[in-house]
């Protein structure tokens, strides 16, 4: 009897802090404000799907595998808007060529410069937490 007791007192206080937990994450603003596209890069963001990119490239390691992740191409030092256009304007072997216009590039570019510039990926700049939270090294942060 005074088991039954004790295992209630114990699951009860189990779900308790599981309720207060999950109210601490779903209030918490740690997470700021969402991303905005500019104009120019919600055109990009649209023929980025309509021409599939995803299907080949990641952003963030989410995509198809055939061609490399673009999250961090337009700051990478040996890489960047130029390289972006030389792909888009002549495409390889195993990316096929677009034909797209000069300013239908500059969005695609636009689009992936706003990805650049929410994080990296990968990301080896990331502390645990005492309470569990990941912390990660975000590029806007101020
Ligand atoms: C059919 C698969 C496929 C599709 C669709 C595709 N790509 Fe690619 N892409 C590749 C492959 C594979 C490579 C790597 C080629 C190489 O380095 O030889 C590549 C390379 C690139 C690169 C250079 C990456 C680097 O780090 O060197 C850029 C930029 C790029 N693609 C942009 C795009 C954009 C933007 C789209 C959509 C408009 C797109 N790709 C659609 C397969 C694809």
């Amino acid at each position: 009897m005074m088991d039954t007791k004790k295992n209630i007192l114990v699951i009860g206080l189990l779900i308790t802090t599981f309720c207060f937990y999950n109210y601490l994450i779903y209030t918490s603003k740690e997470n700021g404000e969402p991303i905005k596209l500019s104009k120019k890069a919600l055109v990009g963001q649209k023929i980025w799907q309509d021409k599939n990119c995803w299907s080949c490239h990641q952003t963030y390691g989410l995509g198809g595998y055939l061609g490399p992740d673009l999250t961090n191409i337009y700051s990478n030092k040996n890489k960047g808007p130029n390289y972006i256009k030389a792909f888009l304007n002549s495409g390889v072997k195993s990316m096929p060529k677009f034909n797209f216009t000069e300013q239908e590039k500059e969005a695609i570019i636009a689009y992936l410069k706003t990805i650049d510039s929410t994080g990296y990926y990968p990301n080896y700049d990331a502390a645990l937490k005492v309470n569990g939270w990941v912390e990660l090294k975000y590029k806007n942060e101020k």
